[in-house]
């Protein structure tokens, strides 16, 4: 079988990380970089191409795939330019800075024939397989609540990512991927509605903080809430707890930060009613939010999943060959841009929208 010869666009953060990863892959040959900082190029490794322009990698013939690691505004004009010349495309998250970009692209790479796909690898990180593989387990009952949280407790956001015209903010950054996990999590659930907050708190441009509510017509409530400005003087192994939580009528499970570090949890009986034995806190006596009575709270290990980044590019070696096909669909990414245009719009008014 041959190669898939891929050609980067960008040798900043995630360029490396794909170099990385694809120069070990069988079956995928990177064939060299671009990237508009030349500086960017000197530590490309050693047998790679470095071009001296995209209009050079873009054209190389050995070039079959270009793969786009640029800021998030330049991938719109990347992806329009590659597909004219035939070639196909694998464009880093988010796909673009808005639909209305998103549908110029989808028009062009269809006009021109070329095979188009996203590079949304944390389908495969394994807190969200994880909690992923105990919503497909059924085994919670009759599911009201997904959340997901995450904090980065120092206060940072970096380079171009404080900048709007760049695609900055978290909400491209990470909420494109915790969204996407979700809506693909459910498959055939719509939303019925969002209502969001986003802010900026201490940035000036872009959004560091937001808190997205979804309600689905599964009878589920994602609430999906990140901060950068989040601070806590109280790190730990776990790094952070409660990064997933989701809840049934038969247990609720959580996993801790990135590892897939959690517990099933259930109760030995249901305690819908129970004689109410005082707890003494510090907020005076307390009834139901106390310790529980010894022996009621049962936990289960979560089940363990089998999960790496490269299997991304092992779905899409195989769906190059059109043995099946691509894991991330681009309507897919289209309903994640309009979710998040969504939000956008809630966040702006103060108000719920109704979505689909
Ligand atoms: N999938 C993921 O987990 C993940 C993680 C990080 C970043 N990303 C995405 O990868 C892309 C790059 O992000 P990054 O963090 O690597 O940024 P970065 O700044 O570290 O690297 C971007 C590189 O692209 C180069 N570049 C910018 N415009 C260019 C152009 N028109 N032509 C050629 N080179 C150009 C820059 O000089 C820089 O070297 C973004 O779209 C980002 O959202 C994805």
């Amino acid at each position: 079988m041959e190669d898939i010869r891929i050609g980067i666009i960008g040798h900043g953060f995630m360029g490396h990380e794909h170099e990385k990863m694809l120069t070990k892959m069988e079956g995928i040959r990177v064939i060299g970089f671009s990237d508009r900082d030349p500086e960017q190029l000197k530590d490309v490794q050693e047998g790679l191409k470095r071009y001296s322009s995209n209009d050079e990698l873009i054209n190389d013939p050995e070039v079959q795939v270009v793969l786009i690691a640029a800021n998030n505004n330049q991938h719109h004009d990347i992806v329009i330019q590659a597909a004219r010349a035939g070639k196909d495309i694998i464009c880093e998250k988010p796909v673009a800075m808005n639909l209305a970009e998103l549908d110029d692209m989808i028009n062009e790479t269809k006009k021109c024939g070329v095979k188009f796909t996203v590079h949304h690898q944390r389908r495969f990180d394994p807190d969200f397989r994880t909690i992923k593989e105990v919503y497909d387990q059924k085994s919670l009952g009759s599911i009201y609540s997904i959340k997901n949280s995450l904090y980065g407790f120092n206060g940072n956001m970096h380079d171009w990512h404080v900048y709007i015209s760049e695609g900055g903010g978290m909400l491209f950054d990470w909420g494109v991927h915790l969204l996407d996990q979700i809506l693909w999590m459910m498959p055939g659930s719509k939303i019925v509605s969002v209502f969001a907050d986003v802010r900026n708190v201490i940035n000036f441009e872009v959004d560091d903080y937001f808190k997205i509510l979804m309600r689905f017509d599964n009878g589920i409530t994602a609430e999906v809430e990140l901060g950068t400005y989040y601070l806590t003087d109280k790190m730990h192994d776990k790094w952070f707890e409660r990064h997933w939580m989701i809840c049934g009528d038969k247990g609720c499970a959580y996993v801790d930060g990135f590892g897939p570090e959690g517990k099933i949890v259930r109760t030995s009986h249901l305690l819908t009613n129970v004689s109410g034995k005082r707890t003494m806190t510090a907020a005076g006596p307390t009834r139901s939010f106390g310790p529980p009575a010894e022996g009621t709270i049962i936990t289960e290990e979560l089940p363990s999943v089998s999960t790496r980044h490269e299997d991304y590019f092992e779905n899409y070696k195989k769906a190059y060959r059109g043995e099946e096909e691509f894991l991330v669909r681009i309507p897919e990414t289209r309903r994640v841009l309009a979710l998040m245009e969504a939000v956008r719009e809630s966040a702006r008014t103060g108000k719920s929208i109704d979505f689909e």
